[in-house]
């Protein structure tokens, strides 16, 4: 990637449980020639322990302090792709550092593939609280309006991961060339 295209900035990628922030962000970190960052891997890194067990023996609430320190002190670092957990864009304090610091991108799925992917691995609390579906229809219904503040919206439907990144690629540097046009 050449470097005068690269954002100078970070790259947050928000969106549900499922949405392939991780797998997409890996890809396109590559590709900008960018570290890479997931914020519940280094939440779980400070706590010692995984989501679930922060959940288990915590709380939701006490998941969701230590996820805000992690990304405030993250978004204080050098810059980087960034995943997020799907609740981290909803807490007002996170959703202002992040509008504040890089570039948003929200990756919207559709239901049926969130619930196909999310059904693969066990390691997500709040999908174990009841039936899958009739959770993320909710949480989509919450969340959507909050993460459609993202800089860029990218629509993922199950095409294969290098073709989503593509396309956030393309996106984000389209979005920063009119940033900078703007200014
Ligand atoms: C959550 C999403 C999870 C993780 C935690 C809570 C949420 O991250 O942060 O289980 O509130 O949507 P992923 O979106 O990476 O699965």
């Amino acid at each position: 990637m050449d470097g005068e295209t690269a954002p100078d900035d970070f790259v947050i990628l928000i969106g549900l449980m499922g949405a392939g922030k991780t797998k997409i962000g890996k890809q396109l970190a590559d590709k900008l020639d960018m570290p890479f960052i997931d914020s519940d891997r280094e939440v779980e890194a400070a706590a010692g322990c995984t989501i679930a067990e922060i959940f288990e023996r915590f709380g939701e609430e006490n998941f969701r302090e230590g996820e805000r320190r992690v990304i405030k002190r993250l978004l204080g670092g050098p810059p980087a792709v960034m995943a997020t957990g799907g609740g981290a864009f909803m807490d007002d304090q996170i959703r202002q550092l992040i509008l504040n610091n890089g570039i948003s991108v929200w990756l919207r799925a559709p239901i049926d593939l969130l619930v196909e992917r999310t059904s693969r691995r066990n390691t997500r609390p709040l999908l174990r609280q009841g039936d899958p579906r009739e959770i993320l229809q909710k949480l989509a219904d919450e969340r959507y309006p909050v993460y459609a503040q993202a800089d860029v919206t990218v629509d993922v439907t199950g095409e294969p991961a290098n073709r989503t990144t593509k396309e956030v690629l393309a996106s984000v540097l389209a979005y920063k060339t009119i940033l900078v046009a703007s200014k």
